[in-house]
């Protein structure tokens, strides 16, 4: 019966996709709950090293059974391409199906989220472009095209023809670009319903089917709880529920049947885009870091911003969700530092706060508290039992453990499936 969340603890790229690929193992479904092709979800294993931006991390295990959910927003286009990728590298992409409910990317969302970007200068939030935003304004104005739409010809050029005059009045009046040719969208958007025609399918009932036989089903989160659209530092975030609640709407699984919510966190902090980050280093260290652990975008290759591990965000992350468990990722990383830190604390307005405000604006004003700790030499990297960390390496792991509040059930030490240290089990 039970359904297990994984969820980004931080700022998103946490490194979900390499968890989610070791618990795939034990999952009979996996399916994806929020977002798009702004996620980018690195996963390497035996058979190869992969960047997933809206197929499920469960692809690679012939036991799992991946779905994309209603709460996804597909751009079929960039769907069609990552399947054939993965289908020419040898993996088999039958196992999948597309909610009929899901919301349709439409080229004009592309093009606005670009130009609204643009138009927001200083104020820029720094979006991957890939129109997320747009296409969720949609779906909440009752504007948007849905997966199971493209498979209806008549009912598609109704709704193309109720939306897309408003679309490209905003494209020529207030942007001053080119209109979009309906006939045009109209055949691509046909041409793409029928290559995906077999993968789209009634996801929530896949899922009920699946819990009622005592399936296991994990649900994959994409970006991370302070990038969620209530719950993030607002306006700094993106368009979709990001923690738990938004898979439970996002994928039609009730939430009785969730039993456990795994946090990713990552061993310091990492952010891409706009917006406040306290634990922010702007010295050698943060140079150091992004450059040891390739802290680039998976999805835009833009360099990510990099602190030290911030406490204060990682137990409103854990408050949000309800941790049961968290996963701690690029331990090694921090290998070889003489110190390492903690953002304890938050300073602002001269008193000191351990709550991460909801007002964007404090934040922008907060400072942050050090918590400092010997560094290791000996290294974690590839460390796959916990006797094999360092004593410092590991009390710095029980503090963050203390601060996010939950046990940390799982430890990574390298970007391979195999570079794990299963502390306790996950989803067992
Ligand atoms: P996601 O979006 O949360 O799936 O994370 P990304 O794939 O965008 O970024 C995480 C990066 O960290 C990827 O390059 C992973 O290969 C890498 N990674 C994941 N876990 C580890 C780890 O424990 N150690 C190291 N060194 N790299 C890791
Ligand atoms: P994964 O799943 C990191 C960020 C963008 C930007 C903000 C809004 O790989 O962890 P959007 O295009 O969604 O409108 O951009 O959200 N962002 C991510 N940052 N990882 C992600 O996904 C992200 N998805 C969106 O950089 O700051
Ligand atoms: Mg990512």
């Amino acid at each position: 019966m039970p359904a297990y969340g994984v969820i980004g603890g931080q700022w998103g790229d946490e490194g979900k996709g390499k968890i989610i690929d070791v618990l795939a193992s034990r999952a009979d479904m996996v399916v994806r709950f929020s977002g798009g092709n702004n996620a980018g979800h690195t996963v390497m294993n035996q058979q190869g090293e992969f960047k997933l931006h809206l197929v499920p991390a469960g692809i690679f295990w012939p036991n799992s059974w991946c779905a994309i959910g209603n709460g996804v927003v597909v751009d079929p286009g960039a769907l069609l391409d990552e399947l054939g990728a993965l289908e020419e590298r040898g993996l088999d992409i039958s196992r999948l199906s597309i909610s009929d409910r899901a919301h349709v990317v439409m080229p004009y969302h592309v093009l606005l989220d670009q130009l609204e970007e643009n138009a927001r200068g200083d104020n820029a939030i720094g979006t991957t472009g890939k129109g997320i935003g747009p296409a969720y304004v949609d779906k909440t104005a009752r504007a948007g095209i849905r997966v199971g739409d493209l498979l209806d010809e008549t009912y598609l050029a109704e709704r193309l023809e109720a939306v897309l005059g408003h679309k490209n009045a905003m494209l020529t009046k207030v942007y001053g670009v080119e209109p979009l040719d309906m006939d045009t969208l109209y055949r691509q958007s046909l041409e793409f319903g029928a290559r995906l025609r077999h993968y789209v399918a009634p996801v929530e009932k896949l899922v009920a089917n699946a819990l009622a036989d005592g399936k296991k089903v994990l649900l994959e989160g994409a970006q991370g709880a302070l990038l969620d659209v209530d719950h993030g530092g607002y306006p700094y975030v993106t368009s979709s529920s990001s923690t738990i609640g938004g898979a439970s709407t996002g994928v039609g699984v009730p939430p009785r049947h969730i039993k456990g919510v795994t946090g990713v966190f990552k061993a310091y902090s990492t952010r891409v885009g706009a917006g406040p980050m306290v634990s922010e280093l702007f010295d050698e260290v943060a140079d150091r870091i992004r450059e040891k652990a390739w802290e680039y975008g998976t999805t835009t290759g833009r360099p990510r911003r990099c602190g030290w591990f911030d406490a204060v965000a990682a137990r409103y992350s854990s408050n949000i969700n309800g941790f049961t468990s968290a996963a701690l990722t690029r331990l090694d990383v921090l290998d070889g530092f003489d110190s390492v830190k903690v953002c304890v604390g938050y300073e602002v307005d001269g008193k000191t706060i351990d709550y991460f405000p909801g007002s964007t604006a404090v934040v922008q004003r907060c400072k942050p508290v050090w918590e400092e700790f010997p560094g290791w030499t000996t290294p974690t990297e590839g460390a796959t039992k916990l006797e094999a960390l360092p004593p410092e390496a590991m009390k710095y792991v029980k503090r963050l453990e203390k601060a996010i509040g939950c046990p940390i059930d799982l430890i990574s030490t390298g970007p391979h499936r195999d570079e794990t240290i299963e502390v306790r089990p996950i989803m067992a």
